[in-house]
């Protein structure tokens, strides 16, 4: 028994299946399909996880039938060429004690014909917010026809030896769309009251139950909290709940909230409260007697054993932190887990990749996802070691540092400020960012159990190089704000963002930002200078500010709280001049041009430039040089931590 996490790490019994603790990897998307079939990085991924002391694994979602195809790498599993991949996972999932179910799912009118050229299939003729495409009002035939495809899939997962099924009720999917009033508008008995709006998802459930029998466990995903008006409410969710399980057609319930009117909340980013589902999953277990899941932004040992301790759920979902750390479960039994690897809820190489048809990753992880490639547990030491300088402790610096030192390099990291983490310093101190600073305590705190020398306030140059002779050079200098190519740029009241971030004064009342890059960077600054009571003006070339948003689940909240503190979002824009009190616009959609008057401060937010003159200096003084992260190219953060990787490796 772990003493200081009890709860944790004490068995529980879903039905017929008991798991060694109550940590989960709940489902999600990875697109590791290949050829909609589940492939052997699938069987890495979930066994790593396994290995790292997970209880419980339940894979992304397992298709039921042919009509649901939301996106391109769906795993089509009513075709019984899935069981081979299945017993490939399951077995490993099985060799290091950890119990695996499979989600199953039709996502109804949360999809797209695009992928099948065939109509969606929904309750009723209603559009999803975010595909806006009107489904098929599915008749009784159809319904029977998905009916028969959970079961089938049911039959797939048992020859697949998983421990069972999660049925997905939650954000995407078919069930909580007959069981929501706001998609479901049938006049037969399919829809209307609370019991033919059930009638459909206790039909399913009833025929998996047969199915899956005495030894296989079953659980529905709800969506606790629908979190849009005239959705489903905590109070109906309740209501749900209690019917399954007064119906015995259940052995747990896992949870969320939210659908795809607000997406942002399912996969919540750091500018959404740690653990800020829990309260539905709370709600849940007031009225059922089958164990309950809480999910969403659960990233700590301690918040996760305070949740069990509460009695606000028996179980706990971490999704993002053990794509982040796969050893999340086992470092916190054996008392370490002031080295987990604490995901940060950028969604950057997580959501952000799949959202864009792209396999899952980490921004801190670069073998998550990849963990056949690199051979987690079978790290090669070099053969030749060699002496390695890695200047600049950034993001970058610090991975290669600590991956060349894993594998036997003598490793010495010059940074030449007096603290490691580079531009982090800087990007954590707007509002609501601050857990970016967690990605160099992450990688400090790795990087101090290595014998890798830190030096710090020393700036390398051609002479310190000479003098040292190192085997390998790698430069991880970074980048900085690149000159503007605005007309009044130059004037004293015109500010680059890393100045005003670095806390330059930013004179006068009235900014406007101009963002190039249409990412954080902006937005934060927006947000920053609002917070210090400044009026605050936001332009963008774009049809809308901050477009990148849009891919890490934050463009919605960025929006609501950019007008709550009343900044202006000027679109489609670029600036003519800057003048020493206005600056001239113009709109290249209607082509009128238009003098923003009484602005105080400028702040550019351009695209920077590789810091890359030392790369060029000492190019040639060493056997291997390499530069990486921003000082080749500047990019967003996890390319710099997956370059530093993959160099640190190959040395
Ligand atoms: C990339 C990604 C894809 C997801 N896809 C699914 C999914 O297909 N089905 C599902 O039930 N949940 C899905 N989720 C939600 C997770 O199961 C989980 O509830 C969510 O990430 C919040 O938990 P976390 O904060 O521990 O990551 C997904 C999450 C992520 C990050
Ligand atoms: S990419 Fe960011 S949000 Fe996703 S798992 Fe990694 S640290 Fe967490």
């Amino acid at each position: 028994m772990n003493t200081e996490f009890p709860h944790l790490f004490s068995p529980i019994r879903l039905g017929p299946i008991t798991l060694k603790n109550r940590i989960v990897f709940p489902a999600h998307l990875t697109n590791f399909a290949e050829n909609h079939l589940p492939s052997d990085r699938h069987t890495y991924y979930y066994g790593e996880r396994a290995r790292g002391g997970a209880g419980l694994i339940i894979t992304e979602e397992q298709s039921v039938h042919p009509t649901d195809v939301a996106y391109e790498k769906l795993i089509d599993a009513f075709d019984s060429r899935v069981i081979p991949g299945y017993l490939r996972m399951t077995t490993e999932v099985h060799k290091f004690g950890g119990k695996i179910l499979a989600q199953l799912n039709h996502n109804g009118q949360q999809g797209s014909s695009a992928f099948t050229r065939r109509a969606l299939w929904g309750p009723s003729s209603v559009p999803d917010p975010l595909f806006r495409e009107i489904p098929k009002a599915m008749d009784k035939a159809d319904m029977q026809e998905v009916i028969r495809g959970f079961c089938l899939v049911a039959e797939h997962t048992i020859k697949g030896r998983f421990d069972g099924c999660e049925v997905q009720s939650s954000h995407s999917s078919l069930l909580r769309q007959f069981m929501s009033p706001l998609t479901n508008k049938r006049t037969d008995e399919y829809g209307g009251s609370f019991t033919n709006r059930m009638r459909f998802p206790i039909e399913i459930m009833t025929a998996l139950r047969r199915v899956l029998g005495k030894h296989h466990a079953l659980g529905i995903r709800l969506s606790g909290d629908e979190l849009v008006d005239g959705g489903l409410t905590l109070d109906d969710m309740k209501k749900v709940a209690a019917n399954l399980d007064e119906l015995h057609l259940i052995d747990f319930i896992n949870t969320s909230t939210a659908n795809f009117h607000n997406l942002f909340m399912v996969e919540g980013s750091m500018h959404v409260p740690l653990g800020y589902n829990t309260y539905a999953a709370a709600g849940l277990k007031e009225v059922v007697g089958v164990p309950v899941f809480a999910a969403g932004r659960i990233n700590a040992p301690a918040q996760a054993e305070r949740i069990l301790t509460n009695g606000q759920a028996d179980l706990v979902c971490i999704a993002r932190g053990q794509i982040c750390d796969a050893e999340f479960a086992n470092k916190t039994l054996e008392g370490r887990h002031q080295e987990i690897r604490q995901c940060i809820a950028c969604n950057q190489g997580c959501a952000a990749r799949t959202g864009l048809n792209r396999d899952l990753g980490c921004l801190q992880n670069p073998t998550s996802g990849r963990e056949g490639i690199f051979k987690t547990h079978s790290l090669q030491k070099a053969e030749n070691v060699k002496k390695v300088m890695v200047v600049g402790g950034g993001p970058a610096g610090l991975e290669v540092a600590k991956e060349a030192a894993r594998r036997g390099h003598r490793v010495t990291l010059y940074e030449r400020a007096e603290k490691l983490g580079g531009q982090i310093n800087l990007l954590a101190r707007v509002p609501n960012r601050e857990e970016f600073s967690d990605v160099i305590r992450n990688q400090t705190q790795e990087i101090e159990q290595l014998p890798v020398s830190i030096l710090l306030g020393v700036e390398v140059t051609p002479g310190l190089v000479e003098g040292e002779r190192p085997d390998v050079i790698v430069v991880a200098t970074g980048s900085e704000a690149a000159p503007s190519y605005l007309a009044g740029a130059d004037q004293s009241h015109v500010l680059t963002f890393y100045e005003v971030l670095a806390g330059r004064e930013v004179p006068g009342d009235n900014v406007l930002i101009i963002d190039d890059i249409g990412f954080h960077q902006g937005t934060s600054i927006a947000e920053y200078l609002a917070y210090l009571n400044k009026k605050v003006s936001i332009l963008s070339a774009g049809l809308y500010v901050a477009p990148d948003l849009m891919t890490t689940m934050d463009i919605q909240l960025w929006y609501r709280r950019a007008l709550d503190q009343g900044i202006e979002m000027i679109t489609n824009s670029i600036v003519r001049t800057i003048g020493s009190d206005s600056v001239t616009i113009f709109n290249h959609y209607n082509g009128q041009e238009r003098v923003l008057n009484d602005i105080t401060a400028v702040v550019l937010v351009g695209h920077p430039k590789p810091r890359e003159e030392l790369y060029y200096q000492i190019k040639g003084m060493a056997p291997e040089v390499y530069r990486i992260g921003d000082c080749l190219a500047p990019r967003k953060m996890e390319h710099a931590i997956y370059e530093g990787f993959k160099v640190g490796r190959s040395i």
